[in-house]
């Protein structure tokens, strides 16, 4: 298979700058900014497009508009590179990650991924599976918090299987350490015990530094937002939580301004069905966080509506809807383009500081709700049904104001 890779993997729709701006990305830091020449006012970032598998294109295309359009009104520039990654990189050259891929990634100042995956791969080999591209790109981009956030929207609390009341108005992000804890701790596998019966194990396991660099994340993300975090574990119970419970007090002292609080992981989950609104952000390791940003996210009730990132400590960011590749509904215009382009939000505000261009365009995307426009996905009745390209141009209408102008 390897000899596929010696062709010359071009990026599969080069979009170049069209002016001389120079900039510099400095990636010293998560947080760090983009400087720009005094020369030019335009600013200038660098995007890799994954479209991948099933609606990834659908769903990237209308993402890269947004993008383009809130660009030409916010005085930014980006050069898109769009590149195979997943099934769609397994037909082209025979592996779900090309080197080509990784590097023009790793390059850039941000990744935005569409979904992986499909029924024609199902029957692959492990690492001929589009999933383990998507894990070898986190891995290559060194990524280890992932956030994700619940918001529940007032045109679609309806959507929740929680009571209105108790819906809405939530408005919570998932920090969640995404490299460490027991899906990567050693010892693990299949042995027998004692009593000869055959027994599974798995260690959960976190060093300092794994707590610390994700905790920074954490209070930099609850900075940005309502200056609130909580940090579940399992401190009663487990020596790793003793550790993550103690870390994060000590990183807590860099940052007095976050009201900071603990809570036990059982009582998290009640919690976020009982009372989601008493959180702000949370932050937790690699197995709670996997389960606690699902149930978050059942809250907001569209799989469609729902964007995440992660994020490293130095490096693009991967940006990506949490929904995958949807196969059942692929090629039918059916797609819900508003968690990619609620991620390409998230990619300005997380990767390039541009809080202003990211709210524009979470703006547009409540715009073209409170219009009425619905996809499948979260259409009821009285509201205007939309395929996903039409659903993108209500969008782009919203962020440049022009249904505003023409009402
Ligand atoms: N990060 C990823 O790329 C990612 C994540 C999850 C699953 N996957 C892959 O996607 C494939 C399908 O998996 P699945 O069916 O379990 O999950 P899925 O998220 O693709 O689909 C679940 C259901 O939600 C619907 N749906 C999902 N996104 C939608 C959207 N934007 N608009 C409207 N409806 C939407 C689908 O039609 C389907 O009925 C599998 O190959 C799986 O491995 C990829």
């Amino acid at each position: 298979m390897s000899t596929f890779l010696q062709f010359d993997l071009k990026p599969l729709n080069p979009i170049l700058p069209s002016n001389n701006s120079k900039c510099i990305t400095k990636h010293t830091s998560r947080w760090s900014k983009v400087n720009c020449s005094a020369t030019s006012k335009v600013k200038h970032y660098s995007i890799t497009l994954l479209p991948g598998d099933g609606i990834g294109p659908e769903v990237i295309s209308v993402a890269k508009n947004a993008l383009q359009l809130i660009g030409s009104l916010e005085a930014i520039e980006f050069s898109f590179k769009e590149m195979p990654v997943g099934g769609s990189a397994l037909d082209l050259v025979g592996v779900p990650l090309p080197k080509e891929t990784l590097s023009a990634a790793q390059e850039s100042d941000a990744v935005l991924l569409g979904a992986i995956g499909g029924y024609k791969w199902d029957n692959n080999e492990k690492h001929l599976k589009p999933e383990t591209g998507l894990l070898q790109l986190r891995e290559g981009l060194k990524v280890f918090a992932n956030l994700r956030p619940a918001t529940v929207l007032p045109q679609l609390v309806d959507a929740s299987t929680l009571k209105k009341e108790v819906a809405e108005g939530v408005d919570l992000m998932v920090v969640r350490e995404l490299t460490g804890g027991i899906y990567f701790g050693k010892p693990r596998g299949f042995s027998t015990n004692e009593n000869g019966e055959e027994i599974g194990y798995n260690t959960e396991v976190y060093a300092a530094y794994e707590i610390d660099r994700i905790a920074r994340i954490a209070f930099e993300t609850a900075r940005k937002r309502r200056g609130k975090l909580c940090s579940v574990d399992k401190a009663n119970v487990l020596e790793a939580s003793m550790l993550w419970r103690r870390r994060v007090c000590e990183i807590a002292t860099d940052y007095p301004d976050i009201e900071l609080s603990h809570m036990y992981v059982d009582n998290a989950a009640m919690q976020l069905v009982r009372n989601p609104k008493q959180f702000d952000t949370i932050v937790t390791n690699n197995i709670f966080g996997d389960i606690l940003s699902d149930e978050a996210s059942m809250i907001t009730g569209s799989i469609g509506m729902l964007p995440s990132a992660s994020l490293g400590e130095s490096g693009p960011g991967l940006f990506e809807p949490i929904h995958g590749s949807a196969p059942d509904i692929a090629g039918q215009d059916k797609a819900n383009p508003l968690a990619t382009v609620l991620s390409a939000s998230m990619l300005l505000r997380y990767a390039l500081g541009e809080e202003k261009a990211a709210k524009r365009i979470e703006d547009a995307v409540l715009d073209a709700l409170n219009r009425g426009y619905r996809t499948g996905d979260i259409h009821s009745t009285g509201y205007t049904l939309v395929g996903c390209k039409e659903m993108g141009e209500e969008v782009l209408k919203s962020i440049d104001g022009k249904v505003h102008a023409a009402v």
